[in-house]
C-alpha cells in the first residue's frame, strides 16, 4: 500500500502536475514567492508562454484580441495573448499565464471561461478571417492568485482548474537569488501572518542596498518602521 506520510512541498507538487502533463493548474497564496516565475518557466522550455495580468479593468479585446488602426484609416486584427496560447509557435499550443485571476470580471471573466474551457468545448471564430480555432494539444493554464480562500474565486472558473495548490513558502531557486545569510529569514519572513509578513522582493532590495550603504541605512530605506525588529531578526538568525 502506498505511505501516507510523506512531506508536502507545494513546489514539487506543481512539478509533478506538470511533469503529468495537467494542463489547467491555480498556484495560489502570499505575494513574492515565485508562482509566476514558475508558473512561466515550469514545462515550457520548448515553447513561449503568453502572460495576462488580470486587472478590474481587463477587457475581452486584451485576452483573444483586438481591431487596431492602421495606415489610411485600415483597421487590421491583432491576436490577443490567449489565442497566440492557443496556437504556440507552430499551432501545437503553449502556455497561457494569467497573473491576479482573481481581478478579473464581467465580459474578461466569460472569456477566461471560454479560453480555459476544455480542449473538446473550446473554439473561437477569428473576426477577420472567420477561420475557427481551437486550442492545440499542448496548450496549458497556470493561474496565479493571492487569495487565501478558494472560495474568493468564482467557482466557474475554478471549477476548470481542478489542480489548485496552496503555495506556503518561496521557491528555492526564488531564495538562491538572495545572500547565502538572508535566506533562512526571508524563508521565514516571505510566508508568514500577513500582517508580519516581509515580502522576497524587500529582502532582493534590502541585499542590493547593504552593498551600497549598510545595513542599518538599507533596512531603513526598505523596511521603514520595521527596521529594527528586521534587524533583530536577521541578527538572531545569524546567531542560531
Ligand atoms: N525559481 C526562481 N529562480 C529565480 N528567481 C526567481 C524564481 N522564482 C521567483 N524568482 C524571483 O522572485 C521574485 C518574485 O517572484 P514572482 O513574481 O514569481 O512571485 P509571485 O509569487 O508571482 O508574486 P505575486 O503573488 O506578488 O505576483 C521575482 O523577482 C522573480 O524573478
Ligand atoms: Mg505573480
Amino acid at each position: 500500500m502506498e505511505a501516507l506520510a510523506y512531506e508536502v512541498d507545494c513546489w514539487q507538487d506543481f512539478a509533478d502536475v506538470i511533469a503529468a502533463g495537467i494542463g489547467r493548474v491555480l498556484l495560489y497564496g502570499p505575494p513574492g514567492t515565485g508562482k509566476t516565475y514558475a508558473a512561466l518557466h515550469a514545462g515550457t522550455s520548448t515553447a513561449f508562454a503568453e502572460r495576462l495580468i488580470c486587472t478590474e479593468d481587463l477587457t475581452a479585446g486584451e485576452i483573444t484580441g483586438t481591431w487596431m488602426p492602421g495606415r489610411e484609416g485600415v483597421f487590421s486584427w491583432r491576436e490577443g495573448p490567449a489565442i497566440r496560447a492557443w496556437r504556440g509557435a507552430d499551432g501545437s499550443g503553449a502556455r497561457l499565464v494569467l497573473d491576479e485571476v482573481d481581478r478579473a470580471s464581467g465580459d474578461a471573466l466569460a472569456t477566461l471561461l471560454a479560453v480555459t474551457d476544455s480542449r473538446e468545448s473550446a473554439r473561437w471564430r477569428h473576426p477577420e478571417t472567420l477561420e475557427w480555432v481551437r486550442p492545440g494539444p499542448n496548450f496549458s493554464v497556470v493561474m496565479t492568485s493571492n487569495i487565501e480562500e478558494l472560495d474568493d474565486l468564482p467557482s466557474s472558473l475554478l471549477d476548470r482548474f481542478a489542480v489548485r495548490i496552496r503555495v506556503d513558502r518561496p521557491h528555492s531557486g526564488a531564495l538562491s537569488q538572495l545572500s547565502v545569510d538572508l535566506r533562512e529569514a526571508a524563508r521565514r519572513g516571505s510566508v508568514g501572518p500577513s500582517d508580519r509578513r516581509v515580502s522576497l522582493r524587500s529582502f532582493y532590495a534590502y541585499d542590493e542596498l547593504r552593498t551600497l550603504y549598510g545595513a542599518n541605512r538599507a533596512a531603513r530605506l526598505v523596511f521603514g518602521d520595521n527596521a529594527d525588529a528586521v534587524l533583530d531578526a536577521l541578527r538572531v538568525g545569524a546567531l542560531a
